[in-house]
């Protein structure tokens, strides 16, 4: 018998194999910034500033700071991406970040459902835990899902580990959040948004990164 899956909901996971050489520069940069006004909102996300507490939110260029970490871990992000895509057979030259950002989030803290709109994939890059596991939630887009018998092979959420290195990309509509956070330490992280280009009239958001 032939089994199909017409609806497919992809999510892609990869650990970064120089995690541990940039990790503690990566924080000291992601610390200053923070340090600038700390457990605030510092970016402008204008439906975003009341589903989030308890921790600081860059503004949304955060991927394009030059500095050694941050460039090798772009240019990482964007191998990983191009691999996303081609896997999804989404076939274009160029692939853009959007915008990228991150969380600093203290105990208690968290980011409440939401989407990232106009995004085919969107990324979480996990940095510290904070001493918690607890990571990110994605709820199944897919109706009928509430029901015990289909749960089986059919979750209700999808829920991560919160692994330091570790990034996962997925659907940019699918509802997520960030499970409040209960570790004592801070728990940092950095996401975004991406798009492949297809065609010249398409209209991209910020001026994007590029992938190739
Ligand atoms: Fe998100």
């Amino acid at each position: 018998m032939k089994v199909e899956a017409p609806f497919f909901v992809p999510f892609f996971t990869e650990k970064c194999p120089f995690f541990d050489e940039i990790k503690d520069d990566l924080v000291s940069i992601i610390y200053d910034i923070h340090m600038e006004a700390p457990y605030e909102i510092q970016g402008s996300f204008p439906s975003g500033k009341h589903i989030k507490d308890k921790l600081t939110s860059s503004d949304h260029t955060f991927l394009k700071i030059e500095k050694e970490p941050i460039i090798k871990l772009r240019q990482w992000i964007l191998e990983q991406l191009v691999g996303a895509y081609k896997h999804l057979k989404i076939k274009s030259d160029r692939i853009v970040i959007t915008e990228s950002w991150f969380h600093y989030t203290k105990k208690g803290g968290y980011h409440n459902y939401h989407t990232h709109p106009e995004c085919p994939l969107g990324g979480i890059f996990y940095i510290e835990d904070g001493g918690s596991e607890i990571g990110n939630s994605w709820i199944n887009p897919i109706h009928g899902y509430a029901h015990r018998i289909s749960e089986l092979w059919c979750r209700t959420v999808y829920e991560s580990k919160f692994e330091p290195g570790q990034l996962i990309l997925f659907p940019g509509f699918i509802l997520h959040s960030g499970k409040p956070h209960e570790g004592e330490g801070n728990r940092i992280l950095c996401a975004f948004n991406s798009t492949p280009v297809l065609h010249d009239e398409q209209v991209i958001r910020l001026s994007g990164l590029d992938g190739s």
